[in-house]
């Protein structure tokens, strides 16, 4: 337990910055379900699928490889189906989602988990910045293909951050998704991360009326892999800062289990949350055009992508 908790009152949800993913699935039964999670080999993906499974869950488990998704599946007891997902591949991402079609598996919900962070270098896929690619522009396409997999009340749950705040003024470059005309690793992170918070958004727009929902989530600042790429002594501030401040990895893994499962969720399609409870994005989040010129930005990326 950090010391920062200690302090910390429960939101409206009954949950609290301290709560872990088994505390907000206590007492519920998932057999039956069935929940999608990208990158559930490491860190928050990893617990959530645990979770998940443990509460009787089937879970389809991806990773970049299906040697990594198979790997981390065995890892948790529970009925588990591995898949690979490469997000910054589009051939792989559409391979995952004709994967879970050919099964005819139904999805209560899809845990846009996976993501990469400030990575230090401009780095692309398929001419364009990398972090905007594998955590917007891949799980555009992996939920845009699912969607007819989801149950009538399935929900979309994209992970988002914090970070978002550090997005750009107007939210998406438009003009520099390539980085061309500059590139700050926050930056970039912020943008990819507002993006998901923004196509939660506009989904919710298009699925209402139908049932089903979608959400952002910010899981806290946990110590994880996320840090891979950065100066390894931000490892080392993350690991002096978590029993101060920062969450657990269980604890990190509690929102986005809490949005996918909880039968009472407070809050509506299209909400921002954090620590379990409904939360309070940036404004422009909230900016309906701005949230459907990236959904129509993102199809035409999409669509001139290799098929
Ligand atoms: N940890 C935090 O403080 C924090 C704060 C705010 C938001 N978040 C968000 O929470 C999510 C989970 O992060 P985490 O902290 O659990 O990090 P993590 O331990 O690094 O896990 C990230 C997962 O994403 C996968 N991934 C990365 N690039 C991928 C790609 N191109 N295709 C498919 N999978 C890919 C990783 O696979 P490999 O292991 O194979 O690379 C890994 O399974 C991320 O979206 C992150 O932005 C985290």
């Amino acid at each position: 337990m950090s010391l920062y908790e200690r302090f910390v009152s429960k939101g409206p949800s009954g949950f609290s910055y301290g709560s872990t993913a088994e505390q907000v699935t206590e007492g519920l039964s998932l057999t039956g379900k069935t929940y999608l999670v990208t990158g559930c080999n490491s860190g928050l993906g990893h617990e959530a699928m645990r979770v998940l499974a443990l509460r009787g869950a089937r879970v389809v488990g991806t990773a970049r490889s299906e040697d990594k998704a198979r790997q981390a599946c065995a890892s948790v007891t529970g009925q588990t189906v591995p898949l690979a997902c490469e997000l910054s591949d589009p051939r792989s991402v559409r391979a995952c989602v004709d994967a879970v079609k050919a099964r005819g598996i139904e999805l209560d919900a899809i845990i846009c988990n996976a993501g990469i962070m400030a990575l230090p270098k401009l780095e692309k896929a398929h001419g364009y910045e990398l972090q905007f690619f594998t955590n917007h522009i891949g799980h555009f396409i992996l939920v845009t293909g699912l969607l007819d997999q989801l149950t009538p009340k399935g929900r979309v749950v994209m992970l988002s951050s914090d970070a978002h705040r550090g997005a750009p003024k107007s939210g998406i470059e438009f003009d520099n998704l390539d980085g061309s005309k500059g590139y700050g690793a926050w930056r970039a992170y912020g943008q990819s991360k507002i993006a998901n918070a923004l196509f939660a958004k506009e989904l919710a727009r298009r699925l209402a009326g139908t049932g089903k929902t979608a959400y952002s989530v910010h899981p806290g600042v946990i110590a994880t892999n996320l840090t891979r790429s950065m100066n390894p002594l931000v490892a080392v501030a993350f690991a002096v800062g978590t029993p101060l401040a920062l969450k657990s990895i269980p604890q990190g893994a509690a929102t986005e289990v809490y949005v996918a499962t909880n039968p009472r969720l407070l809050g509506a399609s299209g909400d921002y949350f954090a620590n379990s409870n409904v939360g309070k994005p940036r404004g422009d989040v909230r900016d309906e055009a701005l949230a459907k010129r990236l959904w129509e930005v993102s199809e035409t990326i999409v669509a001139g992508l290799p098929q």
